[in-house]
């Protein structure tokens, strides 16, 4: 089986956010109780990927590079690029050419949140043959890339932004691609509001029947956190299912542990850097769940 590494997109104009986006890019900004990138880094976490490029402008790259450095204390890979002006999403696969090598590649926008059982990401990342998508139901499609179906169910084109009702079908920000994706992106031309559009790699595989798509079924949550309504919508989101559990959501050193990445040994050397707070907590609670702990201690 192919390797998969992880792509997170993580600059942006984020102009719907000004001023919060004024100093740093927006994926920086607390959802309730981390910042945003915690939460599509800890979704590749949670799928297997342990290698990931995280690509954004100059002067957010460097907050990154101390939020997680290489990654090595839990178990992970993590490099950095970046993306001199926000040219599109799709210029994540050219800036990310060498890392991606002869590998897959998930990317993974840095203000999309995923929330529910979504093992069926694990099983499409495994599964992947040439390029996976998936097909979220939404009450506004008119806000993102969205799929048109035929009377089979078969996808038959993707358009953006679309003024017309296409289907209630929108293209969330995780993709799944093997190395093909490169020289694709390579060939594309600038769209019309002088992007790199992620749409038009899909539309090719669509052309070329080469696209999985995948359709997400009810009970999976999707959210962006692109303007400031929907950056509060899922900081409450958030908070009421973590308060109500006593479980967090997109903790990236929970995942890495259940993923196998570091040894627990490790975790508890990882520990020792946190502050006393209610997240350490947390996470020497995780400890206590793993029933080998007891041993080591
Ligand atoms: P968008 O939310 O579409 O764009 P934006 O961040 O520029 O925001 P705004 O429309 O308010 O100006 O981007 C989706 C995600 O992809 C987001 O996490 C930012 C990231 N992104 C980049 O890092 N580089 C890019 O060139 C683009 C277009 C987006």
């Amino acid at each position: 089986m192919k390797k998969t590494k992880g792509i997170i997109l993580a600059g942006g104009a984020g102009s719907r956010l000004y001023p919060l986006s004024k100093i740093y890019s927006k994926q920086l900004v607390a959802v309730y109780d981390k910042p945003m990138i915690y939460y599509p880094f800890s979704m590749l976490i949670s799928v297997g990927i342990n290698e990931i490029l995280i690509i954004s402008d100059e002067n957010t790259l460097p907050f990154y590079e101390k939020l997680f450095g290489n990654g090595n204390d839990l178990g992970l890979e993590i490099s950095y690029a970046l993306q001199k002006e926000p040219n599109g999403i799709a210029e994540a696969f050219i800036i990310g050419e060498k890392f991606i090598g002869n590998d897959n590649v998930a990317l993974i926008l840095g203000d999309n949140i995923f929330y529910g059982n979504i093992s069926f990401f694990t099983n499409a990342v495994k599964n992947n043959k040439i390029a996976t998508i998936f097909a979220i139901y939404v009450k506004e499609p008119e806000r993102y890339g969205v799929i048109e179906f035929d009377k089979d169910n078969n996808p038959i084109s993707i358009i953006e932004k679309p003024k017309e009702f296409v289907s209630n079908f929108a293209v969330p920000g995780f993709y799944i691609y093997n190395k093909s994706v490169v020289e694709i992106a390579k060939k594309l031309k600038p769209s019309a509001r002088n992007e790199l559009e992620i749409t038009d790699i899909n539309q090719h595989y669509l052309t070329q029947g080469t696209i999985d798509v995948i359709k997400i079924k009810q009970g999976v949550a999707w959210l962006d956190c692109g303007t400031p309504e929907s950056l509060l919508d899922a900081s409450n989101l958030i908070a009421s299912i973590e308060q109500r559990q006593g479980l967090k959501i997109a903790c990236p050193e929970e995942a890495a542990l259940n993923q196998n990445f570091l040894t627990i040994e490790k975790f508890k050397e990882y520990l020792n850097s946190i502050p006393n707070c209610d997240y350490k907590k947390y996470l020497e609670n995780i400890l206590k769940k793993y029933k080998d702990y007891e041993n080591i201690k």
